[in-house]
C-alpha cells in the first residue's frame, strides 16, 4: 500500500510512536489522578509531562492551559460551546472544515450567534483587511483554519491575531494540518485559543488532540463529570486542566502523543515540511505537463502544507480515488474533505477534488508510482 492520505490522519507513524504505545499499555495503563498507587501516578505523570512539551513546543503561558480531547473537533466544540454567549458575533471563513462550520452555522441557525463568512481568494488565502471590515461592535471570536485541509495554503495567522486582539475578540486558530509542520507560537501571535488533533502531523494515535486555552477566554465546562483529585465539589472544579477534563483521559493515546512530538522536535518540523513539499511539487509539477488535469490552490513554494487536491476531466474524483485504491494500492482522499465551502468557492462542488498528501516516510518513488498510475488511468489524453 502507498500511503498518501496524511492529512487524514499520518501514517506510518514513527518506530518511537509504537514502542511507546507497546510500553505504556503494558506498564503503565492505570487510570492517571484516580487513585495514589504508583501506576496511577505514572499515568498522571503522563499527561503532566505531555502538557509541559505542548506548552513548550507551542509557546504557552502554563502547562495547565492544555486540555486533552478527543480530536481537533473535540477541541473545537469545547471552545465555541465554551466561550459563546447569546448574542455574540463571530468571524470565519470559507476555508474551514466542517468541525468549525457546523458547530457555528448550528448555533447561528438556533439564533444564538450571528456569523459572518469571508471569502478567500481563488487560490485560498484569506486576507486580513476582509477579517478588519467584518468586525461589529458584537464580535466575540474570530474563528479560522491555519492550513486549509484542501488548497493546503497557510494564513496569515500573526497579522490576523495582531489584529483581532486589537479590537479585543478572542482569536481561535484551527492548527488541525499545521501542528508539527509549521511553528506555532500562541503568545506571539496572539492566539486565545488553539484545536489541534494528535494524530496528524504530531504523529500520536487516533483519539488524541487537545485545547490550549489562553488567559484572556473564558470556557465554560463543556464536558463535566469525574476529575480524580477534588472529588468532593458538586459541579466541576474550578482548577485546570481538570475544570474542562471530565472523565478518564486517553492516557494511552497522550503517550504516543509525546513519542510522536519527539519524532517532531528530533527530525524538525521545517525538515518534515520540507520533505512533503518537495514530494508535492514533483507531484505539481507531473500534473502541470499532463493534459487532463487541473491543481488547485496557490502554487507558491512558501505558505503551504503537504497537500495537493487536483481534478481529473475524464472521471470524477471518487471514481479516480476508488480506481487508485482498488487496481494500484494507492491511498488518496477524494471528494469535499469536509470542507464544502471551499469547494464551491473554487469550483469544485459537489464532486469534489482529488487530495494527495505525503507523509515524512514517502518516498519520490511512490510519487512516481502515482504519476505513473494516473498516467494509465487516463490513458494518456
Ligand atoms: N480533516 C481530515 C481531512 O482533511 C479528516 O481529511
Amino acid at each position: 500500500m502507498i500511503y498518501l492520505d496524511n492529512a487524514a490522519t499520518s501514517f506510518p507513524k514513527p518506530e518511537g510512536v509504537y514502542t511507546a504505545l507497546d510500553h505504556f499499555a503494558r506498564h503503565t495503563l492505570a487510570n492517571p489522578g484516580r487513585a495514589g498507587h504508583k501506576m496511577a501516578l505514572a499515568a498522571e505523570h503522563t499527561l503532566d509531562d505531555a502538557r509541559h512539551r505542548l506548552n513548550r513546543f507551542f509557546g504557552g503561558v502554563r502547562p495547565d492551559r492544555w486540555i486533552f480531547t478527543l480530536n481537533c473537533t473535540d477541541a473545537l466544540n469545547m471552545a465555541f460551546k465554551g466561550v459563546l454567549n447569546d448574542g455574540d458575533h463571530v468571524i470565519t471563513t470559507d476555508l474551514e472544515h466542517n468541525s468549525v462550520s457546523r458547530p457555528l452555522v448550528a448555533m447561528a441557525e438556533s439564533g444564538r450567534i450571528t456569523l459572518t463568512r469571508i471569502a478567500a481568494d481563488g487560490g485560498g488565502t484569506v486576507d486580513p483587511a476582509a477579517i478588519q471590515a467584518a468586525f461589529t461592535p458584537k464580535t466575540r471570536l474570530v474563528a479560522i483554519t491555519h492550513g486549509s485541509n484542501v488548497l493546503g495554503t497557510v494564513q496569515p495567522i500573526a497579522e490576523i491575531g495582531k489584529l483581532v486582539r486589537g479590537r479585543d475578540a478572542l482569536f481561535l486558530v484551527d492548527a488541525a494540518q499545521t501542528a508539527g509542520v509549521i511553528p506555532i507560537d500562541v503568545q506571539a501571535t496572539c492566539i486565545d485559543l488553539l484545536a489541534f488533533p494528535g494524530h496528524k502531523s504530531l504523529f500520536g494515535p487516533t483519539g488524541t488532540g487537545a485545547l490550549y486555552v489562553g488567559t484572556r477566554a473564558t470556557v465554560r465546562p463543556w464536558r463535566e463529570g469525574g476529575t480524580g483529585g477534588d472529588s468532593s465539589t458538586p459541579t466541576q472544579p474550578k482548577e485546570f486542566p481538570y475544570y474542562l477534563e471530565g472523565g478518564t483521559p486517553n492516557v494511552l493515546g497522550v503517550a504516543g502523543l509525546v513519542a510522536g512530538l519527539n519524532f517532531v522536535e528530533e527530525r524538525g518540523p521545517e525538515a518534515i515540511l520540507h520533505h512533503e513539499l518537495e514530494l508535492c511539487d514533483r507531484l505539481r509539477m507531473a500534473l502541470a505537463e499532463m493534459p487532463g488535469f487541473e491543481v488547485f490552490g496557490h502554487g507558491n513554494p512558501t505558505g503551504r502544507v503537504g497537500t495537493v487536491s487536483f481534478r481529473c476531466e475524464v472521471m470524477p474524483a471518487s471514481d479516480l480515488g476508488a480506481i487508485l485504491d482498488q487496481s494500484f494500492d494507492i491511498a488518496i482522499r477524494p471528494g469535499l474533505h469536509c470542507a464544502p465551502y471551499v469547494h464551491k468557492a473554487v469550483g469544485s462542488y459537489p464532486d469534489g477534488l482529488a487530495r494527495v498528501s505525503p507523509g515524512p516516510f514517502s518516498t519520490v518513488a511512490e510519487i512516481d508510482t502515482l504519476i505513473e498510475a494516473l498516467k494509465e488511468v487516463t490513458g494518456g489524453i
